[in-house]
Formats: C-alpha cells, sequence, structure tokens
C-alpha cells in the first residue's frame, strides 16, 4: 500500500466533481492543496445509471500529475478493461463486488496485484460486509460507499453504512489484516470524523473539496476534522 498507515487520515479530491473543462489545473489545484491521492471515479453507464470516463481520462491525469491515483471502477466487466487501466497508470484500482465479471472478482483482484499495483473492493451501501470476507486476504483496501454510486453531491447515509463500516474494521483487526478503510460519497467536515470514529482512514471529498473556492483551506479544514 501507498507508504502510510491504515490509520494515516487522507484527504482524496474526487475529480468527478472537478470543473471538466480545465482538468489539468483542477488536477494541479489539488497538488497545490496539499492532496496525496487523487479519487477518479469510472462509470459504465450499466452498474450505475451515469457515464464518467475512462482509460483515456486516467492516463491524461497520470500525464499531468504524479499523486497517487485511486481508481474506483463503478462498472461491469472490469476485468475486460483491467490492462487498459493499468496501462493508464492508476496506482490503486478498486471493484465493486456487485458487478458482473468475464472471470471473477478473486481473479480481478489477483491480477491488479500481479501487476504491482494496489487492489480495492467496493461495496454498494445495500451489499452487507459479509460478502467481501472471501476476499478480505486479497485487498489493499476496502470502499465502503456511504452514498449510491453514480452521483456526487448527494447526502451521507450514516445508519446504512457505519455500522458495516465499523464491521470491516473490526474483522480486519481481529484477523490480523491490514486493508485501508475508504469512505467516498457525502464527506463533509462534519460527516467525515463520523466515519473516522468508525475506522476509516482514506476521505474520499468531491463536492467538499472541488466545491468551495479555495481548495486550500477546503483540505486543511477536512483534514483537521479528521486528524488524530
Ligand atoms: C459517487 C462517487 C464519489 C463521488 C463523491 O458514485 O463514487 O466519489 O464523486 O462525491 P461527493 O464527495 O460530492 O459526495
Ligand atoms: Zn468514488
Amino acid at each position: 500500500m501507498d507508504p502510510i498507515s491504515n490509520t494515516t487520515p487522507l484527504i482524496l479530491p474526487s475529480l468527478l466533481a472537478s470543473d471538466w473543462s480545465k482538468i489539468g489545473s483542477e488536477v494541479h489545484r489539488a497538488e497545490q492543496a496539499g492532496a496525496q491521492w487523487l479519487h477518479l471515479d469510472v462509470m459504465d453507464g450499466s452498474f450505475v445509471d451515469n457515464i464518467s470516463f475512462g482509460p483515456q481520462m486516467v492516463q491524461t491525469v497520470r500525464m499531468c500529475s504524479g499523486l497517487y491515483l485511486d481508481v474506483h471502477l463503478m462498472m461491469h466487466r472490469a476485468d475486460h478493461y483491467l490492462e487498459r487501466f493499468l496501462k493508464a497508470g492508476a496506482d490503486n484500482i478498486t471493484i465493486h463486488v456487485e458487478a458482473d465479471y468475464d472471470t471473477s472478482v478473486l481473479d480481478t483482484l489477483r491480477r491488479i496485484r500481479a501487476a504491482g499495483k494496489h487492489a480495492g473492493l467496493a461495496l454498494h451501501p445495500d451489499t452487507p460486509f459479509e460478502a467481501v470476507i472471501p476476499y478480505a486476504h486479497e485487498i489493499d483496501l476496502l470502499l465502503i460507499m456511504t452514498v449510491v454510486p453514480g452521483f456526487g453531491g448527494q447526502p451521507f447515509m450514516e445508519k446504512e453504512t457505519m455500522p458495516k463500516l465499523a464491521a470491516a474494521r473490526d474483522y480486519r483487526d481481529a484477523h490480523g489484516l491490514k486493508y485501508h478503510l475508504e469512505v467516498d460519497g457525502g464527506i463533509y467536515m462534519y460527516t467525515a470524523p463520523i466515519a473516522k470514529q468508525h475506522g476509516a482512514n482514506l476521505f474520499v471529498c468531491g463536492t467538499s473539496f472541488f466545491g468551495p473556492p479555495d481548495a486550500k483551506v477546503a483540505i486543511e479544514q477536512l483534514a483537521a476534522a479528521v486528524a488524530d
């Protein structure tokens, strides 16, 4: 995993909420604000009811920045497209346990790691933690969606997702595992501390980072909200 421990809180700007007409300067804005990771949301219009971008956007961002690229594949057949995302320069690739695969979730996770990248697994708010237990030893990151995947700017789903996040933390710690816990969707200064209390250390911030006029102030306030 990236040279941080799974207890180091990090704010991950989500480019879905950025101004795509100037993606290069938006990436630099995140970099200058002090972001270490960027979150890129790939949506296929089938697994989720929205379409965003594909490997070419990942490659574009890769050419703009050396930041750690956390690519979130909200798509079916991520295994069919995997090589393209690996070649595009993703550092972590997170797939959804609920999606369809030509092969399997396990095979896809192992291929990501075999390519020397970090492997993440994501859970829809409706999916119980038990669904990922078979893969717990195969992942570097577990993404607990705190909104229904597909759109930014949605409200934080606290009661549906925080018990699951705590269960994921407890399972990890009880089994000597090391996966990071990431939350994604509706993360603001007042919701981020709730997620941290339940075990999160990676906080995806789309609207809360790219919404305010001053990104540096935004990330500093968000980081302060989850500081140890
Ligand atoms: C939603 C995406 C999130 C989204 C976060 O499907 O996975 O990363 O961009 O958006 P905010 O932070 O605006 O809720
Ligand atoms: Zn995401």
